[in-house]
């Protein structure tokens, strides 16, 4: 199998495993629970906490465990927004490529009758500055953008946009879920207010994530229940935070290794240049992006149907983005660059994991030409 389908989920490392098979030996007890074996259950959750917070440059700030970055995006948004109770004075400015998560909220909050802006990309998929800038001319209550996009991989000006969002007395949330071990993340730094992260993009088990808060972030919670500082209600997946942690702990050695995935995914794409005509989809500056990840659109080749072609050959890739890939829907992302229906349901997307290597581009590149041949409309 050769897996290059990393912004969907990335393998479960070994650091992870390992630490999840070590504590499943074990029996970890409710972390709530007065007695001993509950306290050990306590010391392990909030050891793993540590792990997290030091890891993504949060120290100072609180990580609130959450089921994923979905949960996280959610509770970011409620959080800061169910503290001011005229609707009339809430505003929100984000961008058109947020994951469908914060889609969700947009559409849940403009049909309550809040305002909310989406400032535009360019056809590559950079945020447009300058509406960004217009946008917040007006007090704002929450500015919500992600650190990586998570279709193509290009990375955002974070430490300007919370800037910017903070001229206009917003908090600055980041749905920061691709971007540890791929950029380097100092959240403290960066001015960040709340940032929502995820265990599975790095490693680490599925069905679980964090909000980070900011020292002094007040947050109003989704679940109400007496776990996570009142912040999140519902006995923790100690398991899952565990393993979350153990993956996170891996972050510096993910990061060195970039500049290999990155050779390796410049590899893929001058091999994939040399079969034919066709598209970069978010060709921007390489210090705009991340390096692990190429979007492209062959002529007449819709997205969905190589992605199925190439599974029968045992290779994992995506049409847009994962959780959009079961429909036959466009990539929203694509739209928002500009691309016709059409053309957005035709953006295939290698992302390389950690453990992507050159035997994997050059099968791949063996491969393209024969499926490509096998899945083109005349
Ligand atoms: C940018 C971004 N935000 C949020 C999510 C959702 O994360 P989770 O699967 O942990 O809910 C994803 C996952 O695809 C993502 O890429």
């Amino acid at each position: 199998m050769i897996y290059l389908d990393a912004n969907a989920t990335t393998p479960l490392s070994q650091e992870a495993g390992n630490a999840m098979s070590a504590a499943m030996a074990q029996f970890l007890a409710n972390p709530s629970s007065l007695h001993g074996r509950g306290q050990a259950a306590r010391a392990a959750l909030e050891g793993a906490r540590r792990v997290v917070l030091t890891a993504v440059g949060g120290t100072g700030g609180k990580i609130v465990f959450t089921s994923g970055a979905t949960e996280a995006n959610a509770l970011a948004w409620h959080g800061v927004l169910a503290a001011r109770r005229e609707k009339h004075l809430i505003r929100v400015v984000t961008s058109t490529v947020e994951h469908p998560s914060i889609g969700a909220q947009v559409k849940a909050l403009r049909e309550s009758g809040v305002e909310v802006v989406e400032v535009p990309v360019d056809r590559h998929g950079q945020l447009d500055l300058a509406a960004f800038a217009h946008a917040l001319q007006q007090p704002t209550t929450l500015v919500s953008v992600m650190a990586v996009q998570n279709e193509l991989g290009l990375v955002y000006p974070t430490a300007e946009l919370a800037a910017m969002a903070h001229v206009a007395g917003a908090v600055f949330h980041c749905d920061a879920t691709q971007a540890p071990g791929r950029i380097p993340l100092d959240l403290n730094a960066l001015g960040v207010d709340v940032a929502s992260l995820s265990a599975h993009k790095v490693g680490g088990p599925t069905g679980v994530g964090a909000l980070w808060l900011r020292r002094g972030q007040g947050l109003q919670p989704l679940i109400a229940g007496h776990q996570e500082d009142g912040l999140r209600g519902g006995t923790e997946n100690i398991l899952g935070i565990l393993g979350m942690a153990a993956a996170f702990s891996t972050l510096p050695a993910r990061l060195a290794h970039m500049p290999v995935l990155r050779g390796l995914r410049d590899a893929l794409w001058a091999g994939i240049q040399a079969i034919g005509p066709v598209q970069r989809n978010g060709d921007v500056a390489p210090d705009l992006e991340t390096g692990h990840v190429l979007n492209v659109t062959w002529p007449n080749v819709d997205g969905a149907r190589l992605v199925r072609a190439l599974d029968l050959e045992d290779v994992c890739v995506s049409a847009g983005a994962a959780c959009a890939s079961g429909t036959q829907e466009p990539s929203h992302v694509l739209l928002a660059c500009g691309q016709t229906p059409r053309e957005a349901r035709s953006g295939s997307r290698f992302s390389l994991p950690h453990e992507a290597t050159a035997a994997d581009v050059t099968a791949v590149l063996e491969l393209l030409p024969h499926v490509l041949a096998r899945v083109q409309r005349p």
